[in-house]
């Protein structure tokens, strides 16, 4: 797979001078960390290399993660969550901080750092306006920190926006613009981006418009779909990735920028959690995805190679679950690295994903429903919803992977989502009267009953190596004693 990254990335392994001069082709893929039990990050690099994905955008700068990504030749999205942009906007002082810690000192042990993201879709409407204030000052700070770190031609600003920033009065990708309460400030930031050699950054979600909106046309939200084109002055949309994506080059043309560069921070489909997120649907869109790219023909107003970022490598069990159940599922591979679907990302010589290697599991047992409890039980009720509070339910429901389930598998998959978050804990499959620990795989069918994978103290050694200090002179105290 590493020749398929390219002389690029080779150069840029054995010549950091290439950095300033090539980005690597290829898809990139977004790697988030909210879950109970990461992979470790080691074995995630691995992954992506095995995979051929050269390139990989993060959602904060989490310093082991960035440590595993050192001499891979990956290139690299750092970036800033949204609950730092104030401070960042307030302080230039902060952001050489956090450009000094998160950038360069990385960039020292060479990780291959091309773009800072400063904040996460901040303008989503859901946020009430907290970070529109805050988001292009925390821009400008951190462009003139990189530019004091001498980093600034190497290392490009950007930030990830929703794609409802924008829309089109006509519903035709020619009446785009930006949304009317951010107009002004949307320009100032396209205006900055352009002077300093950023990109636009937008995430879109054929999927969310599906979920949002009843009526919405689902053969339209794929790439080999039967919906009716869309006909826009003679540039004809088969699909709605093109027609969302040339609303945006409209509504940067009206602002004076049609030419700014685009990149797709985050692109996807989930496997599980609502009728439309499964497998089946996942795979048409990821692959027909790759198939529409792959030519490198564009969108009718921007013929050319795309630069996107698949949502996501990995499923994260801690997401939030406020936009749906479907947002722990958005992984081409499950949360132990296993390919969930057959994709052909171009990129491996066998045209199929690999899957992780070395990923160390707990004991293959799992807490189920004893046949000894009843249905009825009153504890049943409070011990599920209890189970599912504080672990995973959402591949239970209408049209999930578990939806067939019964009664009875349904407790049990709560009381298992429990114990296996809970690292396989006696006490955690204690539930009263109504619990007991099995060796006997309960998978049925589509629906998986997990067993947790070990967890990974992220810097676990370093911890060790001062804990071992700390104890080396309390056993020197204890013997002047
Ligand atoms: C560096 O990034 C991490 C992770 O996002 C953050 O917690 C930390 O505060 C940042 N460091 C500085 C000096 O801002
Ligand atoms: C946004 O505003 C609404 C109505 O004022 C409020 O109910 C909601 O909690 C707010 N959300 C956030 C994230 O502040
Ligand atoms: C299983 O649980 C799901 C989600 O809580 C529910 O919708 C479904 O009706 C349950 N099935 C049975 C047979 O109890």
């Amino acid at each position: 797979m590493e020749e398929k990254m390219g002389w690029c990335s080779w150069g840029i392994r054995l010549l950091s001078l290439f950095a300033m001069v090539c980005t690597v082709s290829g898809i990139g893929a977004n790697w988030g960390t909210q879950s109970t039990h990461p992979l470790p990050s080691d074995t995630v690099v691995k992954l992506l290399r095995e995979n051929g994905i050269p390139k990989v955008k993060l959602f904060d700068a989490n310093y082991d993660n960035l440590r595993a990504l050192a001499r891979s030749g990956i290139e690299v999205m750092v970036g800033i969550p949204n609950d730092m942009l104030a401070s960042l906007a307030n302080s230039l002082k902060a952001a050489e901080k956090w450009v000094q810690k998160n950038v360069s000192t990385h960039i020292n042990n060479n990780v291959n750092i091309r773009y800072v993201a400063v904040g996460n879709e901040p303008f989503l409407e859901t946020y009430n306006g907290t970070y529109v204030q805050p988001t292009l000052p925390a821009l400008v700070n951190i462009q003139s920190a990189l530019i004091k770190a001498g980093l600034s031609n190497q290392v490009r600003v950007t930030v990830p926006l929703n794609a409802d920033v924008y829309a089109s009065s006509t519903s035709l990708p020619s009446g785009g613009d930006f949304r009317t309460d951010i107009h002004e400030l949307m320009t100032n930031i396209v205006k900055f981006l352009s002077e300093n050699g950023g990109p636009f950054t937008v995430n879109i979600y054929p999927f969310i418009s599906l979920y949002a909106d009843a009526n919405f046309p689902t053969e339209y939200a794929f790439f080999d779909g039967n919906a009716s084109p869309l006909n826009d002055g003679g540039n004809i949309y088969y699909n709605m990735f093109d027609a969302n994506h040339d609303t945006l080059v409209y509504a940067l043309q009206k602002i004076g920028y049609g030419n700014l560069p685009i990149i797709v921070g985050e692109i996807g489909w989930p496997t599980d959690g609502d009728r439309n997120a499964n497998i089946e649907y996942a795979r048409r869109f990821n692959q027909g995805f790759m198939n529409h790219i792959s030519g490198g023909k564009g969108t009718p107003m921007r013929p050319g190679p795309i630069d996107a970022y698949l949502f996501s490598l990995i499923d994260e069990d801690a997401k939030s679950i406020a936009p749906g159940n479907f947002e722990r599922h958005w992984g081409i591979f499950t949360f132990d690295g296993l390919p969930k679907y057959a994709l052909n990302l171009g990129t491996t010589n066998s045209g199929a994903l690999v899957p992780a290697k070395g990923v160390q599991y707990l004991e293959k047992k799992w807490c189920v429903m004893s046949p000894k409890a009843k249905l009825d039980d009153p504890q049943v009720a409070p011990s599920v919803s209890y189970a599912c509070g504080r672990a995973d339910c959402t591949s239970l429901g209408y049209e999930t992977s578990c939806g067939n389930l019964d009664a009875l598998g349904n407790i049990s998959y709560a009381f298992n989502s429990y114990y296996q978050k809970n690292n396989q804990r006696d006490e955690a499959c204690k539930f009263p009267s109504l619990s007991m620990i099995t060796k006997k795989d309960p998978s049925v069918g589509s629906c998986r009953f997990e067993t947790m994978i070990q967890p990974y103290y992220a810097g676990a050694e370093r911890r060790f190596g001062s804990l071992s200090i700390v104890s080396f002179f309390i056993l020197i105290l204890l013997m002047a004693l």
